[in-house]
């Protein structure tokens, strides 16, 4: 059985009501549940902050146990070097997700202060980014056993 933290950061809690046509029209929440189910056997955890010492302080508590960690920072994934350092710091592996294809977007999207510390991005599939995610380090945690 796999520890799993899904962490979002700034305006996710907004998903679903947020540039639908963009993030599309679901709640994380939802989303969630249905994850849940799919992965029974493992325990899923959930934050999410708009601030960013929060979600530093988060990956701090969590991230020197034996978990996988699943980061969608938002906006500071291209802002914050402070963030990039917590991810290097802890010794849990963390996979980047991004709902849109942040390259087909703005310039200032496609730089990733994350992507060097995460042990791999999935960015433009959707919510599906997030169980992909949830499937590979459930697999990577199984391996290092
Ligand atoms: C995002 C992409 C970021 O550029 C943006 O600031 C977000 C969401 C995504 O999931 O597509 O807040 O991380």
């Amino acid at each position: 059985m796999a520890d799993i933290h899904i962490v979002n950061g700034p305006n996710l809690n907004l998903l679903g009501r947020r540039q639908p046509e963009i993030y599309g029209k679901r709640h994380f929440e939802e989303f969630l549940e249905e994850l849940k189910e799919r992965f029974a056997g493992h325990r899923l955890h959930y934050f999410q902050s708009n601030g960013e010492g929060s979600l530093i302080d988060y990956l701090h508590k969590v991230g020197f146990g034996r978990v996988g960690i699943v980061l969608n920072a938002g906006a500071y994934t291209h802002t914050s070097i402070a963030l990039a350092d917590a991810v290097a710091a802890i010794t849990a592996p963390v996979v980047e997700v991004h709902i849109s294809n942040v390259h087909a977007r703005e310039a200032f999207r496609h730089h990733s202060y994350l992507a060097p510390v995460c042990v791999g991005s999935i960015v433009g599939l959707g919510l599906s980014g997030y169980a992909l995610a949830v499937q590979y380090l459930i697999e990577h945690l199984e391996h290092e056993q």
